[in-house]
């Protein structure tokens, strides 16, 4: 391929990659499937780490990741950034509709949407292409997130339609429950303190120094407000401004309502205070805008925001109880999360009993004092939080709640890292919490899937002396399980401990069950095992990406962590967590027993591709231009099982050609009776095995109609 090709082709795949995106993030109509995407992305990748003076600042690989910001930039915003006045009653939405009829004479239209609960974000374009991405701050500068936000996928990176040369938009960054859940999860996998609700792990989420990390995390943009020189001349309301903005291809809610009487307003809040429970982001309000631009211009604003909006702040559903007690639970890797224990109350249908105060810091921002009254408010999280504390009922004399100094566990004076919220146990080798969190962890579903010794088990086997560590699983005999008691509480709906207990034995067949799935996870793949080892920072994804580049647990031991943290998502302080994990004699000790036992520690030809084998056993030559590259037909081949061969024989099963085959190919493979398919035929074989690509490709022609109408 020479120069001019290359830019072409880059910027071809650019615009048509972009176009995909649009079409599914946005549209939610993707045209073509996911893994023809990716193939196309990779393309455009390599082409571009060959050619990266072709490689355009809006490119689609960007949303991918890759570049990294060591501090972010402190930039002026052009137009302030301002906030909004709140309200939190019908009369006080009452009292702004007459304040705004003072100036205004005639009848005024009120845009209704959504108050979305994430973090502000301005995004600026020039020439048709995003250039700064930046946050509120203090309202006149904040902090440069470009390559960040260029990670998140309703973000457009080159508008299309009659956009002017400079313009802006803003909108919120938020962090949908299904992102913040699984964050929290992994967070609570991996020994870390928990974030308190989304708009926390969006801000921090768009922190973080390297994008790729960044993209992983699933953060979506919605815009609400344009912002231009003459955006009056332009249009005459918010609300066709708005509509513009989706021509463009930005993601604006489709939750817009134009009001004019304050019982329009309510029918809209009321409707909303009820269903914003099955949005998949957080809401904390609904939003009032004057929509006439030029009632808005009459109608001005004050020092920090805008006379012609304001916000209405839903109520939570919250109650009140008393702070019982705090306890410390002690993670897997000494993490100390501090739970509060609450008097029981009825919360949205369920009995809350505790809920947890995330770290140190946590407790000082709320203040709380021993025996304090506290809200209790369930947000879309499983997890209720205390929010706040009553002041008016503090009991005289009351002390702060004392963060523990020592182990609840194993009384080990605790560690804080000066960068981290969290205090931890340094005892990792004797804290009981500790050695049965990692065994937990070892047996849990996504690591080894030895279900057979969940349920208090893992307890009555270290109590027994039975276990310390996770090798000394594969020693338990027959003998030692079988007849093996424990008393423990019965769980109540919430599955809190209740007062009541019972005894759970293990019989003959309980004890063949665990001795049968410790065997059969002699089996479990080389990441999952890597996983399971419970490398401080390594969670189920990162396993899988170290897996991928190493074909065997020796040659990670022997990585340096300069060699481990130049794969993309894995980075320093993971790099160095897998040193010191390897580093401790102990833990080689684990692994060195584990391989003895026939752990695999090997990475099977099978985990190299997720892709149905549906050409397994089967070679192809491949000749000819392609509409996609030979290398990525190639790739596609072996993902899918077949095997590439350069020369035609009697015992090739396919040759696949495109365009200008050479003749001599053409007369080889007739003379021989192989079959020649085209791209077509081949794309049909790998598709059999994917009902969801053909429907994809079916709906193509209905999708790319409606796209159509949309640029126009
Ligand atoms: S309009 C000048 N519209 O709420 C007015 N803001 O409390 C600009 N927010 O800083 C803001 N949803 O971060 C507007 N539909 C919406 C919004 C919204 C969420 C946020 C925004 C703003 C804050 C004010």
């Amino acid at each position: 391929m020479n120069q001019e090709e290359a830019r072409q082709r880059i910027a071809a795949l650019s615009d048509e990659l972009e176009q995909h995106n649009y079409n599914y993030y946005i549209l939610a109509r993707p045209t073509i499937s996911d893994y023809e995407f990716d193939m196309k992305l990779e393309e455009l990748a390599r082409l571009e780490k060959a050619f990266p003076e072709f490689l355009l600042p809006t490119s689609p690989t960007q949303r991918v990741g890759g570049g990294v910001t060591k501090e972010f930039k402190t930039v002026k915003h052009r137009y302030p950034m301002l906030s909004l006045a709140n309200s939190y009653s019908k009369a006080d939405i009452e009292d702004f509709i007459t304040r705004i009829k003072k100036t205004i004479d005639d009848e005024v239209e009120f845009c209704c949407e959504l108050k979305f609960d994430g973090l502000s974000i301005s995004l600026q374009y020039e020439d048709g292409v995003l250039v700064r991405a930046v946050t509120r701050g203090d309202g006149t500068q904040g902090d440069d997130v470009t390559l960040n936000v260029k990670t998140i996928h309703t973000v457009p990176l080159k508008p299309h339609g009659d956009y002017p040369p400079f313009f802006e938009m803003r909108g919120e960054i938020v962090m949908p429950w299904k992102s913040f859940d699984k964050l929290n999860e992994e967070c609570i996998r991996n020994g870390k303190s928990t974030f308190a609700n989304p708009r926390n792990s969006a801000a921090g989420t768009l922190k973080l120094q390297k994008s790729s990390e960044v993209a992983k995390r699933h953060l979506e943009n919605y815009d609400y407000y344009m912002m231009m020189d003459d955006l009056e001349s332009r249009y005459s309301t918010h609300y066709e401004s708005l509509m513009a903005a989706k021509r463009w291809g930005f993601n604006i809610s489709e939750h817009i309502r134009i009001c004019k009487t304050v019982d329009e307003i309510f029918d809209f809040i009321n409707y909303w205070d009820v269903e914003r429970h099955n949005l998949p982001f957080a809401t904390d309000g609904i939003v009032l805008k004057v929509n006439s631009f030029a009632q808005q211009e009459a109608l001005g604003f004050t020092a920090k925001s805008p006379k012609w909006a304001i916000a209405y702040k839903f109520k939570a559903e919250a109650v009140e109880t008393e702070l019982q007690s705090v306890d410390f639970q002690v993670g897997r890797h000494g993490t100390i999360t501090p739970v509060a224990n609450l008097s029981p109350v009825a919360l949205a249908g369920t009995i809350v009993k505790r809920a947890t105060l995330h770290n140190a810091d946590f407790i000082k921002e709320l203040d709380l004092h021993d025996g304090d009254m506290v809200y209790v408010e369930k947000g879309g999280e499983i997890i209720p939080k205390i929010t706040s504390v009553n002041f008016d009922k503090r009991k005289e004399g009351s002390q702060p709640v004392a963060f523990t100094k020592v182990c609840p566990e194993c009384g080990t004076t605790l560690v804080k890292n000066e960068a981290e919220a969290a205090w931890y146990c340094p005892n990792s080798m004797e804290c009981p919490a500790q050695v049965k969190g990692r065994i937990e962890h070892f047996a849990s579903r996504k690591a080894m899937d030895i279900e057979s010794i969940g349920e208090g088990k893992i307890e009555m086997l270290y109590d027994n002396g039975l276990i310390k560590n996770i090798a000394d699983l594969y020693n338990l005999k027959f003998n030692d399980l079988c007849g093996l008691a424990k008393e423990l509480p019965v769980l109540d709906e919430n599955g809190e401990p209740t007062e009541k207990t019972r005894i759970v034995r293990i019989q003959e067949k309980g004890a063949r069950n665990i001795l049968d799935a410790l065997e059969k996870s002699k089996s479990v793949p080389f990441e999952r095992v890597l996983f399971a080892l419970g490398i401080r920072n390594v969670g189920e994804v990162v396993a899988k990406t170290i897996v991928e580049h190493y074909p065997n647990i020796d040659a990670i031991i022997n990585a340096s962590v300069e060699e481990l943290s130049e794969i993309d998502t894995v980075g320093l302080v993971i790099a160095e967590s897998v040193k010191t994990f390897f580093d401790e004699p102990h833990n080689m000790e684990i692994v060195n027993r584990l391989r003895e036992v026939g752990l695999q520690f090997e990475q099977t030809k099978k985990e190299a591709s997720d892709k149905e084998q549906v050409l397994e056993g089967l070679s192809f030559v491949v000749s000819g231009k392609f509409s996609i590259e030979r290398d990525v037909l190639k790739k596609m081949i072996e993902d899918y099982g077949g095997k590439n061969v350069s020369s035609i024989s009697s015992k090739t099963n396919y040759v696949v050609a495109g365009d200008n085959m050479g003749p001599e190919k053409k007369k080889k493979a007739e003379s021989l009776g192989v079959p020649i398919i085209d791209e077509a035929t081949f794309m049909e074989m790998i598709h059999q095995s994917q009902p969801e690509i053909a429907a994809a490709e079916q709906n193509r022609s209905t999708a790319s109609e409606t796209q159509l109408s949309l640029f126009e």
